[in-house]
């Protein structure tokens, strides 16, 4: 039984398999049509989600299987009549597979240590490993390859997205850039961890507090607001990051990716988010195929 929690536990070779399965699902969808009969998965979400709810839900219901849409605000353990550890326990006696979208990744880990089923992340305060995912998938699709690529960061360095990219790209020789303010710098931990897989790629992780315009193959930035930031922070917040703002200048010849929900205006401009440089839109649709690749990947199917 595999769990997917962060890319840190995964070698390059599974990242690859990931990938390589997603872009074989995207063109064959009817073959993966009837390997999930008679499962089923179970979606625990505490936070708003468009993009990882539906694809997740979709793909279960295109590969024969079903999912189940479960709101934390409704559960005994929110409510705090149950703890996480019995709450895993009884779900692993009705599913097969686990997606949670919670706020602590330790919870995470909780619910992954006391279960019997596999566990997904599907998005923890530090880690967003199917977007990683779908975004290297996206990028190998487009470029036909991944490694000696270069990806510059602009923004949040402090984020699931950005730790989860840094692990990917690390991983998978993709030269990364991250220029972010110096009070929103990726944890330490991660940025450890990456140093030495990008030794091990030959590849370069750089990290700055100057925003400055480089030969990038890709630009991508996330929200400034992520869902577990309290509303009160955003003015604050406005004015630290405005410097790291993606705009056409920026961009240059890249092509430009967002993990999405973007908020226009702040952390990309609406002529970069539009252009016919953006594959926002390819990016979002390739979560629907890698979820299909990870759900089988965790039911060694
Ligand atoms: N990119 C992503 O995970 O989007 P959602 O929050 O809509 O799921
Ligand atoms: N960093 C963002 C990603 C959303 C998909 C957040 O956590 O809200």
């Amino acid at each position: 039984m595999k769990h997917f929690l962060t890319l840190r536990d995964l070698t390059e070779k599974e990242i690859l398999k990931l990938v390589n399965k997603g872009l074989r699902i995207k063109k064959h969808p009817g073959f993966y049509s009837k390997k999930l009969k008679n499962k089923t998965m179970l979606m625990f979400f505490e936070k708003p989600s468009l993009r990882t709810r539906v694809s997740f839900e979709v793909a279960m219901n295109q590969m024969g299987g079903s999912a189940l849409y479960y709101d934390l605000l409704g559960s005994p353990l929110t409510k705090g009549k149950e703890t996480i550890e019995d709450t895993a326990r009884v779900i692993s006696r009705y599913c097969d597979l686990l997606t949670a979208r919670v706020y602590e990744h330790e919870e995470l880990e909780k619910l992954a240590n006391n279960s019997d089923i596999p566990v997904i992340n599907a998005l923890s305060n530090s880690n967003h490993p199917c977007q990683a995912i779908g975004d290297l998938m996206t990028i190998k699709e487009k470029f036909k390859k991944l490694k000696g690529l270069t990806l510059a960061y602009y923004g949040d360095g402090d984020g699931n997205v950005t730790h989860s990219l840094i692990h990917a790209c690390s991983k998978v020789g993709i030269n990364i850039y991250v220029f972010c303010p110096k009070q929103f710098m990726p944890k330490e931990s991660f940025i450890k961890d990456s140093i030495k897989f990008a030794k091990e790629n030959n590849s370069k992780i750089v990290i700055e507090n100057k925003p400055r315009k480089i030969d990038a193959d890709i630009v991508y930035t996330d929200t400034w607001m992520s869902y577990h930031i309290n509303p009160r922070e955003k003015n604050k917040r406005v004015k630290i990051f405005k410097p790291y703002q993606v705009n056409k200048n920026i961009l240059g010849n890249a092509l430009f990716m967002h993990c999405l929900p973007a908020q226009r205006g702040y952390e990309v401009t609406s002529d970069v988010m539009d252009s016919s440089k953006s594959i926002i839109f390819d990016q979002a649709e390739n979560r629907l195929h890698s979820a299909k690749s990870i759900i089988l990947w965790c039911l060694k199917n």
